[in-house]
């Protein structure tokens, strides 16, 4: 089973993380992990951080001639914001010292940790909380889980995602963005999916909607305002059979929630139709099942999103991410300075006006690693070929559906 950690302060000098159960022979490069960081950068809206930050993974063990060994593989990512700002992050943020020429953060913003964080570990400074709790921590999430996509790769599983929601601005019907996410999946499955989306400046498939969701942020960002949204996260050529539901921790759908809802601002998971699927009756809900030839099953529908009792049963899988607005904003919030006690409103400071679709590209590769984790567990092997004999001899054939 593969697991990973990560460290690193959002204006410490690095990121670090490292990620270990990666079976051997798997073709692995810096520029396979380089791709996905790039596209953790894309979206209208972004502020001023992407303009410094040119994230290069470097790799420091775990591959030898471009193929893993088996052994854990560690990563450094350095945050340019330590050295480019001018806002001396390298005092800020020492190591040792005392920290006493330092002026603590002591105004608590709304909807970041800041005010949490501070109470839980008793600090009289907000900076270690903002500087642990900031989505920067995903650059090395991305990092690391772009070694489970390289698995998911030799075997034919792909993770791709698309936006749906832009604040207000989102398709007139489900069915709208739907066909247009399926002919894609047809012609080359979830790759053909994201590499669609990264055309558009909001990674949506439709430029109108682009358009509109373009004007949307720069009325909200005169407005002071921030934007959340809403994106698809989807997995092609998965076997039946991954998960299962003989126990509730080793449920895939459990476990997808977690992979989105652990992002930071991400604050609901859905998957497949499940909200509009709690309104409808059930006959207009479950998966008809159907013969498809030689054989083989399908299903004539996709509302329950390739998951029923938590297994995955050979259709994509479809997972939703709803992001909340973000609380970095310029038109003040109401708080509290805790060094005098006495109301204040929070100064704004460089930030995102929407990171949906970067959020977006981070479910992927969360989601990726969930579905990596599942896939071992149920074909795993120490190298590639012994995991190639197992999916051979397995009932349950990647991309099949035969029972
Ligand atoms: C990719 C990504 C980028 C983000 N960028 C910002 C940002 O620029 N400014 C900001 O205030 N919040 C940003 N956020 C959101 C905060 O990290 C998040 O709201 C905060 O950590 C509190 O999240 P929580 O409610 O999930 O705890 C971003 C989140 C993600 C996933």
């Amino acid at each position: 089973m593969l697991r990973y950690l990560t460290a690193g302060e959002s204006h410490g000098e690095a990121l670090i993380g490292i990620i270990e159960g990666m079976p051997a022979h798997v073709p692995l490069t810096a520029a396979d992990i380089n791709t996905h960081l790039a596209r953790r950068w894309l979206g209208y809206g972004r502020g001023g951080r992407s303009k410094i930050e040119n994230d290069k993974v470097h790799i420091y063990s775990g591959l030898r001639f471009g193929k893993t060994m088996g052994s854990p593989i560690a990563f450094r990512l350095d945050n340019a914001a330590y050295t480019k700002d001018r806002a001396g992050w390298p005092e800020k943020m020492a190591l040792e010292g005392s920290g006493d020429d330092i002026d603590p953060v002591t105004l608590p913003r709304p909807g970041h940790t800041d005010l949490a964080g501070l109470q839980k570990y008793n600090f009289d400074d907000i900076r270690p909380v903002i500087d642990r709790s900031s989505a920067r921590e995903t650059a090395m999430r991305v990092a690391c889980c772009s070694v489970a996509r390289q698995l998911l790769a030799q075997f034919g599983i792909a993770v791709g995602s698309h936006v749906v929601r832009l604040g207000d601005v989102t398709y007139d019907d489900a069915s709208d963005w739907a066909a247009r996410r399926d002919a894609l999946l047809e012609d080359g499955g979830a790759r053909a999916l994201y590499e669609a989306a990264d055309e558009s400046a909001l990674r949506m498939l439709d430029d109108d909607l682009t358009a509109e969701a373009v004007e949307h942020i720069e009325a909200t960002k005169k407005a002071g305002d921030s934007l959340g949204g809403v994106y698809e996260v989807v997995v092609t050529g998965v076997p039946p059979g991954l998960g299962s539901y003989v126990h509730w921790d080793r449920r895939l759908d459990g476990q997808l929630a977690q992979a989105i809802c652990s992002i930071q601002a991400q604050k609901a998971a859905e998957i497949g139709d499940g909200v509009q699927n709690a309104a409808r009756p059930g006959s207009q809900v479950h998966d008809p099942i159907a013969p498809d030839g030689d054989g083989s099953l399908t299903r004539r529908t996709n509302h329950a999103g390739g998951i029923e009792g938590g297994t995955s049963n050979g259709m994509p899988i479809i997972v939703r991410g709803y992001m909340k607005p973000i609380p970095t904003l310029i038109k003040p919030l109401d708080s509290v300075d805790l060094a005098t006690g006495e109301a204040q409103t929070t100064r704004y400071e460089r930030s995102d006006i929407t990171s949906v679709p970067a959020a977006s590209t981070v479910a992927e590769a969360t989601v990726a690693y969930t579905i990596a984790n599942a896939f071992l567990e149920k074909f795993g092997g120490d190298h590639l070929e012994e995991i190639r004999a197992h999916v051979a001899n397995g009932t349950a054939q990647p991309g099949s559906q035969r029972p």
